[in-house]
């Protein structure tokens, strides 16, 4: 399977920009797709309701823009219902983002995609992504759909990409904590200048510790933060982490896309 090579220009990778003779061109030379997964869900009392969506589309049309990969829309709801203590959280249930991701695999690969790269921005959406893939081989098999044997669905955490962490642990040590965490919300602040304005000093967060739901959650992480301080978060260190993102997960597609 070929790449179909760098282009110069984030439209072109837009699935939502192309015509569909466009798309079915584009499968005669390449059958791989990026799929962004984000989350709408509080990140603190100073971090967007949508970090997780922003930064994982940011990152998916850095890697389409690098590799010429296709990139969906992205999928800005996710599995968050251990976030619904805090007003502004809208989550799907495991079992609709289970049927959620199932359909859009299933449509992808409906017309020839086989290569399905899921770039996800959220911790809580990779059980019930995992499980999606299942479902969808599943299906893809019972369906006698033509790719089912080439079928091949893959899940890159951004935000967990070896070049990544290393960076969040150089520049914020043991204050990247687990949830509004600097490295993420610098990226929202390269993405989105006005988001500057809520950045203030906070008090000491609640250490990460066990979940056992949202009223739970709010009570043990009473700002939300989980053991993070976003106010290290820059815009440049953004840059930069969407700069060593995109860098190690075009590799990463590279590969699955050249996979037997
Ligand atoms: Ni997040």
């Amino acid at each position: 399977m070929t790449s179909p090579g760098p282009v110069a220009e984030t439209a072109a990778i837009r699935l939502q920009l192309r015509t569909w003779p466009e798309v079915e061109a584009y499968l005669d030379r390449c059958r791989g797709v990026i799929v962004p997964l984000g989350s709408t869900e509080q990140h603190g009392p100073t971090g967007a309701i949508g970090t997780d969506a922003l930064t994982a589309e940011a990152v998916a049309l850095e890697v389409g823009r690098r590799t010429g990969v296709l990139v969906t829309p992205a999928q800005s709801f996710g599995m968050a219902e251990h976030h619904l203590g805090f007003p502004g959280t809208v989550s799907l249930q495991p079992s609709t983002l289970l049927a959620v991701l199932h359909d859009v695999v299933l449509s992808l690969a409906r017309h020839g995609f086989e290569r399905i790269f899921v770039i996800n921005g959220h911790g809580g959406n990779i059980a019930t992504t995992r499980a999606a893939f299942a479902e969808a081989y599943a299906t893809a098999a019972s369906r006698g759909l033509p790719v089912a044997g080439r079928l091949r669905c893959r899940l890159a955490n951004w935000f967990t990409a070896g070049p990544v962490m290393r960076e969040a642990r150089e520049l914020y040590g043991e204050k990247e904590g687990h949830h509004a965490t600097p490295s993420e919300i610098a990226l929202t602040l390269h993405l989105e200048p006005s988001l500057q304005a809520h950045q203030r000093p906070l008090p000491e967060p609640a250490p990460a510790g066990p979940i056992h739901g949202p009223d739970d959650f709010r009570r043990r992480h009473p700002d939300g933060r989980m053991g993070s301080d976003p106010y290290l978060a820059r815009p440049d260190h953004g840059a930069r982490f969407l700069d060593v993102a995109a860098a190690a997960l075009a590799a990463e597609l590279e590969a699955f896309l050249a996979e037997d």
